[in-house]
């Protein structure tokens, strides 16, 4: 897109847009019972952020027609933050799209993404979530095709199961061997619950965290123990946000994170996404409950270390991230579900 266009005509994008905010996961899902459809082994329980958000605009192109660069037309294209998918990470996802559209695409016809993140991508924010959830969203929307929710969500999990979450806004589970997730409660459950991200290397990852959960599925004497204990782990974190207890929610959180590390830990060879500074604010939270402020950290495939509390918390937590210099930190509440721009 150059400068020049916005002098001389409005510039009108080619397709639809769709934003889609990251999903949080407050109970992990991590490994699959089948690698091939993407269905999680392990039921999760999340919240979407309100704050963090992916646009994508969603065109499509028939071959041979008028396009503007090599990776357009020939097959369905996505680029995120300027850089391109290798098509092989989207093939599935896009069969998916195609046997939910039946014939309401051409059989020719491709589809072609554009995505902008307003977090680091691929950095442990939960970056595909949002992704895939607007990349569905759009592409149904490209073809003029109204679909339920759950339709979108089903379809986004084929891209990642993270995203089948972040179709819906506010609190959301998604069930073990589920095909699709389905919301809990919504924004306004918990008017006090507020999310700390603390953003502490914005490189990216350098193990993908599907390889990952492969890996640690086939190597981690600890996986199965994981997947039988997540229910229980489940159950109770539901329980918890229920009674919008956060001294249990923490708690349970907590659980669930630390077992997931403990299979990636004990993964040969082990899988390893912390870093000093997570430690240090790992540390500081345990510090801070210890002086009575209601904060809990969770972590993904990434170094970042996220947080719950409540608002009446939120700048005891600020400085006390401030305090161990703690440069980025971005403040979220639960969010809405994906959304199409009219
Ligand atoms: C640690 O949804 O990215 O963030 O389904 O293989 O694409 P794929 O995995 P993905 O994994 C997310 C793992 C997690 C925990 C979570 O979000 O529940």
């Amino acid at each position: 897109m150059s400068s020049t266009q916005s002098h001389s005509k409005p510039h009108r994008e080619p397709g639809v847009v769709a934003i889609a905010s990251p999903s949080l996961a407050l109970v992990k899902y991590w490994g699959k019972s089948d690698d091939e459809a993407n269905i999680p082994a392990v039921p999760s329980l999340a919240v979407t952020l309100a704050g963090l958000t992916t646009r994508t605009v969603v065109g499509i192109v028939a071959p041979g027609a008028a396009h503007d660069g090599a990776d357009r037309g020939a097959t369905d294209s996505v680029r995120v933050d300027g850089e391109v998918i290798p098509p092989d990470r989207n093939r599935k996802f896009f069969a998916a799209v195609r046997s939910a559209l039946g014939s309401s695409i051409p059989e020719d016809a491709r589809f072609h993404a554009e995505s902008r993140n307003s977090f680091p991508t691929a950095a442990g924010l939960a970056s595909s979530s949002s992704g895939f959830a607007a990349l569905a969203a759009g592409c149904f929307a490209a073809v003029r095709r109204e679909a339920e929710l759950g339709t979108i969500s089903s379809v986004a999990r084929v891209g990642s199961a993270s995203a089948a979450r972040s179709v819906f806004g506010g609190f959301v589970t998604l069930r073990s061997g589920a095909e699709k997730a389905e919301p809990l409660f919504g924004t306004d459950h918990w008017p006090d619950f507020r999310v700390v991200v603390a953003v502490l290397h914005e490189g990216k990852k350098d193990v993908a965290s599907r390889s990952a959960m492969r890996l640690t599925r086939d190597t981690s004497p600890f996986y199965r123990a994981w997947v039988d204990d997540s229910h229980g782990v489940f159950e109770a974190g539901v329980r918890a946000l229920a009674d919008r207890d956060i001294e249990r929610l923490g708690e349970i959180m907590r659980l669930s994170y630390l077992r997931m590390f403990g299979t990636m830990f004990s993964a040969d060879p082990p899988v390893f996404f912390w870093r000093p500074e997570s430690v240090a604010v790992i540390r500081e939270c345990a510090r801070l409950r210890a002086g009575g402020v209601p904060v809990w950290e969770t972590m993904d495939a990434g170094p970042q270390v996220k947080m719950i509390t409540t608002n009446g918390h939120l700048a005891a937590v600020k400085n006390a991230l401030a305090g161990i210099g703690v440069a980025r930190v971005i403040e979220c509440r639960p969010g809405a579900g994906v959304t199409i721009e009219t």
